[in-house]
């Protein structure tokens, strides 16, 4: 780390460190501009970022001083409990994102359980590797199906009578597919182990993909065995960044994991962080409660249908795809996903490489508009031909 002056002992006048702002936020790339087509994240609803602004400062960490925010935080909770058909009785929290909830919720397997190995399918968020690097777990990973799902006979032959929990994705981080999740849960309750559905981007997908008549396999709580999920509404969801929850069903109480709490209003606290923004629930209520049902299914299927004319025009170019997309991600296949990566970033256009399955990323969200998939149809055609891809 290169030590820094700035850190001066006269004040900087106000407009100075404005400025300075601006001239930094000036070489980030924004949502809007065309060019984020990899990213999971987008560009939060106007009503979401009114609500964060309003609620700066409010920490739910201190329910006490701020009921507010936390009132935001219980009615936004039981808002995505009904989205994922949680049983009466299941609880949750607000937490920073996928990675903070797939933690919480090995670290409740374990606890649970008193066992030490996780099975996750190949496909899994590195997110699981962070739990069992924290909690010395044993990571036990379980292979995917030539269709890109979390082989089910595979994981029977791992779980054992040390399983603590095994993993299910409900739109994966490398091409938006939905595991078993029926056949994974009943795999857990065979081994008497938990069930954890990591639905960080698909909990804000395929609820409202169902709602539209799409067959689409059950993820949630409707499947019996499952007993925690996460969900990011900092994804799909279209809250502002940080906002991840962990939704807790029956029997599997949060509070197993929590910790005394001396100091601030509460009595224990489960999760990683002790100060939680209430910010991000008040963005998530507000933007849950303006847009509704109707709301989130006119952006997926805005989304849905961006995604089918990409893939359309990819096949008209004579790209190759793995998979027809269960959810609004697109896999492209190339012999080098990080070399294509990097040619496309030199001409402004950022995508994810999946190397574990030869492709990169485009994920079509809401900041993904039309005329940018046609800027970059061109320049991939230009890089792969560049590359002797294609
Ligand atoms: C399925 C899945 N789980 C977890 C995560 C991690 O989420 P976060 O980056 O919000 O911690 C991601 C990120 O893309 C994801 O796709």
């Amino acid at each position: 780390m290169r030590i820094s002056m700035l850190m001066r002992e006269r004040q900087t006048g106000y407009e100075a460190v404005i400025s300075e702002l601006e001239d930094a936020r000036k070489r980030d790339y924004a949502f809007s501009g065309g060019s984020i087509l990899g990213s999971m994240c987008t560009q939060p609803h106007p009503v979401a970022v009114e609500a964060y602004n309003r609620f700066m400062e409010t920490n739910l960490g201190d329910p006490l001083l701020f009921p507010g925010a936390r009132s935001l935080e219980e009615k936004t909770l039981g808002m995505i409990c009904g989205m994922l058909n949680a049983p009466a009785g299941a609880g949750g929290q607000f937490v920073s994102g996928g990675t903070e909830s797939n933690i919480m919720a090995m670290a409740l397997a374990s606890r649970l359980t008193g066992r030490d190995e996780i099975i996750i399918p190949a496909s899994a968020h590195f997110s699981f590797e962070k739990a069992a690097s924290l909690m010395r777990l044993k990571a036990v990973s379980a292979p995917t199906t030539d269709g890109f799902l979390a082989d089910v006979s595979a994981v029977r032959e791992l779980a054992n009578e040390r399983t603590a929990c095994i993993v299910g994705v409900a739109g994966t981080t490398e091409l938006g597919m939905i595991d078993p999740i029926a056949g994974l849960a009943k795999v857990a309750g065979d081994n008497g182990c938990m069930m954890h559905v990591d639905a960080a981007f698909g909990g804000f997908v395929i609820p409202f993909m169902k709602q539209m008549g799409y067959e689409m396999p059950d993820f949630d709580f409707s499947v019996p065995g499952v007993t925690s999920v996460s969900i990011d509404p900092h994804k799909m969801g279209c809250s502002t960044i940080p906002a991840g929850v962990i939704a807790v069903g029956e029997g599997g109480n949060l509070c197993s994991i929590g910790v005394d709490t001396p100091y601030v209003s509460t009595k224990t606290q489960p999760g990683l962080l002790s100060t939680r923004p209430g910010a991000a629930a008040a963005a998530t209520y507000a933007v849950m409660r303006h847009l509704g049902n109707a709301g989130y299914r006119q952006i997926v299927e805005g989304c849905l249908s961006n995604t089918r004319y990409l893939c359309e025009r990819l096949s008209e170019e004579g790209f190759s795809l793995p998979c027809e997309p269960q959810m609004n991600v697109v896999g492209i296949r190339f012999k080098k996903p990080r070399v294509v990566k990097d040619a496309l970033a030199e001409r402004k256009f950022f995508v994810a490489p999946l190397d574990r399955v030869g492709c990169i990323r485009v994920v079509c969200m809401p900041h993904v508009k039309r005329e940018h998939l046609d800027s970059f149809i061109p320049v991939l055609k230009t890089v792969a031909r560049g590359l002797g891809e294609i």
